[in-house]
């Protein structure tokens, strides 16, 4: 389908080739960031897709221009059927991927190969294992640091996901930094963004250039390189000299970078979110049950998107409760 005519291009002229699908509304962790301490209302298993519908959908978007798809959660690989899921999609001509917390992932290597998954972002936000069971209340640091070092031996490349909070965990910038010079991952530290029922405070995010400084206190501007972003990429990626991996920024907050955005969303129960902060969603899973066309739903939602973060542009309205409040909380959006 040409791009112009693409439900998938709204009125900024952003063509959105990634579909982001969250598989699940569960986790088997419980990150304070994500879940909000009373957990979430779970919506009725006969709410959510199955897995023909979201093959059905997900063929439906690669027609309109998805050359990307990415599983989240919730813990993707907590869905029972997540083999039946990849092993469908698997068939479509995308770039697939993964977000995962990793804590089980072991147990799919060979399914994420053969079904052509090259690069899986973990989420791992400390290198202390008595301070991942205070994030996120299990105790399963040793299998997920584990499991990155398998990952990265089975052949897959690893982005690490580290949501940084002050007071929690800020104190380790230089220790993930360290953590890049022999093991060859993407080190993405992530400014802690406003969800329902996560108690975002303004001054629990770290910005990227707090994070810049502490940086450039240990290393000489000679050792940072700044590297060059890939096309729509969330992240400013940099490298220490002569380290294996490299390290990155993901600025929501502070820098925002829709202008670039090229991201849509399925919830785990078939609605549409045209932004990661989008109040607004559009209900796909029963127009696919009713047999409406969801052309026209999907056109209607992308080109109702704001330029920037849902219509947050300004970082006062960011700060506002009743802003994010109407949005879900993270744990159903899947990031
Ligand atoms: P790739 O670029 O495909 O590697 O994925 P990603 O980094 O976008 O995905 P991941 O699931 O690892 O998310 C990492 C962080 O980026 C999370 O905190 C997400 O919420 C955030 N993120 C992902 N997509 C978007 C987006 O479209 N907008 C914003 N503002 N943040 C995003
Ligand atoms: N702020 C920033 N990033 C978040 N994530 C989850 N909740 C938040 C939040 N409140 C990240 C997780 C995961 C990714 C999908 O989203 O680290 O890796
Ligand atoms: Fe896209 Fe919304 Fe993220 Fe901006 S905040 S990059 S518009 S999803």
């Amino acid at each position: 389908m040409n791009q112009a005519n693409s439900p998938l291009t709204d009125t900024f002229g952003r063509h959105h080739n990634y579909l982001r699908i969250s598989l699940t509304e569960r986790c088997n962790l419980r990150c304070s960031y994500c879940m909000p301490v009373d957990g979430v209302k779970l919506s009725p298993a006969e709410h959510l897709m199955n897995a023909d519908e979201i093959y059905s959908i997900a063929k439906t978007f690669v027609k309109f221009g998805v050359d990307k798809i990415r599983l989240t959660g919730g813990e993707p690989l907590v869905r029972k059927d997540f083999p039946k899921i990849i092993e469908l999609l698997s068939t479509l001509n995308v770039d697939l991927s993964i977000t995962s917390n990793a804590v089980s992932i072991d147990r799919h290597f060979e399914l994420l190969k053969k079904t052509g998954v090259k690069t899986v972002n973990i989420s791992l936000d400390t290198l202390n294992a008595e301070r991942f069971h205070s994030i996120t209340f299990r105790n399963y640091f040793d299998k997920v640091y584990q499991n990155i070092l398998n990952l990265l031996n089975e052949g897959f490349k690893v982005k690490i996901n580290a949501v940084l909070m002050r007071g929690v965990n800020d104190d380790e910038i230089l220790d993930f930094i360290a953590f890049t010079k022999d093991h060859p991952v993407a080190f993405r530290f992530i400014e802690f963004m406003p969800f329902d029922g996560n108690q975002w405070k303004r001054e629990k995010t770290v910005s990227y250039l707090e994070i810049m400084k502490k940086i450039q206190e240990n290393y000489t501007d000679d050792q940072i390189i700044r590297l060059q972003d890939a096309p729509n990429d969330t992240a400013k990626n940099y490298s220490i000299k002569g380290y294996q991996g490299t390290f990155a920024i993901i600025s929501t907050v502070t820098h925002p970078f829709c202008d670039q955005c090229n991201r849509i969303r399925l919830t785990a129960n078939g609605h549409l979110k045209n932004c990661l902060f989008s109040k607004k969603e559009n209900d796909l899973l029963t127009a696919l049950r009713n047999n409406q066309d969801i052309e026209s739903i999907v056109r209607q939602s992308v080109s109702s998107k704001f330029a920037v973060r849902s219509g947050m542009d300004a970082p006062e309205s960011f700060e506002d409760p009743k802003q994010h409040q109407q949005n879900r909380s993270m744990i159903t959006i899947g990031g």
